[in-house]
C-alpha cells in the first residue's frame, strides 16, 4: 500500500509522522520502504542517523529520482512517502498513485486554510486515476491542555472541508517526537511506556488495523 503524507506546509509534521509509522510498521514485521521527495531531506538524514547508531532495523530511504510512479508501485510491501510544496511535480506523481493520503495538519486557523488549497491540488492530481485514494487528516502538535480549544477547532473545521476524513486520532506536542528525529529512534523505542507512545500505537494500528498483532498481513482469501 502506499501511504503518501503531504501537506503544502512545512513544520507540520511529516517527516516526524512518516518515520514513526516507519518505525512501527517494521516493529510489527511488515516490509516498509519510504520516499523522502523533499529537498530538506530531513527522512533521508534520520535514516542515516539510525544506521550511523547501528539501531535495527535500518530504514530504507530513497529519494525517488527517475520515473516515480513506476518505483512507488513497484515495492510489495508498505510504501511511505515524504513529500511537501518544494517538491510539486513529485507531489502531484506521488498523489496519483496513492492508496493512502494522510495530511497532518497543527492546530491553527492558518494551517487548516492551507489544508483547503492542498485537497485542490489533490483532486487536480487524482483527476483521471480509477480508484481514488482515502484521503485522511488529522491534528498533530496538538496541545496538551484539555483548556486550549484550537485542537477541537481545527478538527471541526477539517471536518468541513470536502472529501476528507478527519481521523479521531490527535498527536500531541510533546518533546519526545522531536528527540525521535534526531536521535534515529521511534517513539516507541525511545520510551515505550510514555504517552506519545501510546498515542502513536493508537493512531497506527488505526491506519493499518491488519498489523496490530505484529503478525505478517495474511494473504486475502
Ligand atoms: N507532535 C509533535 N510534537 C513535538 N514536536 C513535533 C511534533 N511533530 C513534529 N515535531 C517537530 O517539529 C519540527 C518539524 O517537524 P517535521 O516532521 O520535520 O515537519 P515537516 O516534515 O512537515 O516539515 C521537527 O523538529 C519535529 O521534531
Ligand atoms: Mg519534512
Amino acid at each position: 500500500m502506499i501511504t503518501v503524507i503531504a501537506n503544502l506546509k512545512g513544520g507540520s509534521g511529516k517527516s516526524t509522522v512518516v518515520f514513526n509509522l516507519a518505525m512501527w510498521l517494521q516493529s510489527k514485521a511488515q516490509p516498509v520502504v519510504a520516499y523522502d521527495l523533499d529537498p530538506q531531506c530531513t527522512l533521508s538524514d534520520v535514516g542515516e542517523v539510525r544506521r550511523e547508531e547501528g539501531y535495527t532495523p535500518p530504514l530504507q530511504v530513497y529519494l525517488g529520482e527517475g520515473n516515480l510512479k513506476e518505483q512507488l508501485k513497484y515495492h510489495p510491501g508498505e510504501v511511505l512517502v515524504d513529500v511537501g510544496a518544494a517538491n510539486m511535480e513529485g507531489m502531484k506523481a506521488a498523489l496519483s498513485v496513492a492508496d493512502t493520503v494522510l495530511i497532518p495538519v497543527p492546530p491553527s486557523q492558518p494551517d487548516v486554510w492551507a489544508t483547503q488549497k492542498f485537497l485542490k491540488i489533490i483532486e487536480e492530481a487524482i483527476a483521471d486515476v480509477k480508484t481514488r485514494p482515502v484521503v485522511s487528516a488529522f491534528v498533530n502538535r496538538a496541545d496538551t491542555h484539555r483548556a486550549v480549544r484550537e485542537s477541537d477547532e481545527t478538527e471541526e473545521a477539517l471536518g468541513m472541508l470536502p472529501g476528507i476524513e478527519v481521523l479521531p486520532y490527535r498527536l500531541c506536542q510533546r518533546t519526545i517526537y522531536r528527540r525521535s528525529l534526531s536521535e534515529g529512534l521511534g517513539v516507541f523505542e525511545l520510551s515505550a511506556r510514555s504517552k506519545a507512545s501510546s498515542e502513536f500505537e493508537e493512531f497506527a494500528r488505526a491506519l493499518y488495523p491488519d498489523y496490530k498483532d505484529g503478525k505478517k498481513r495474511r494473504k486475502s482469501a
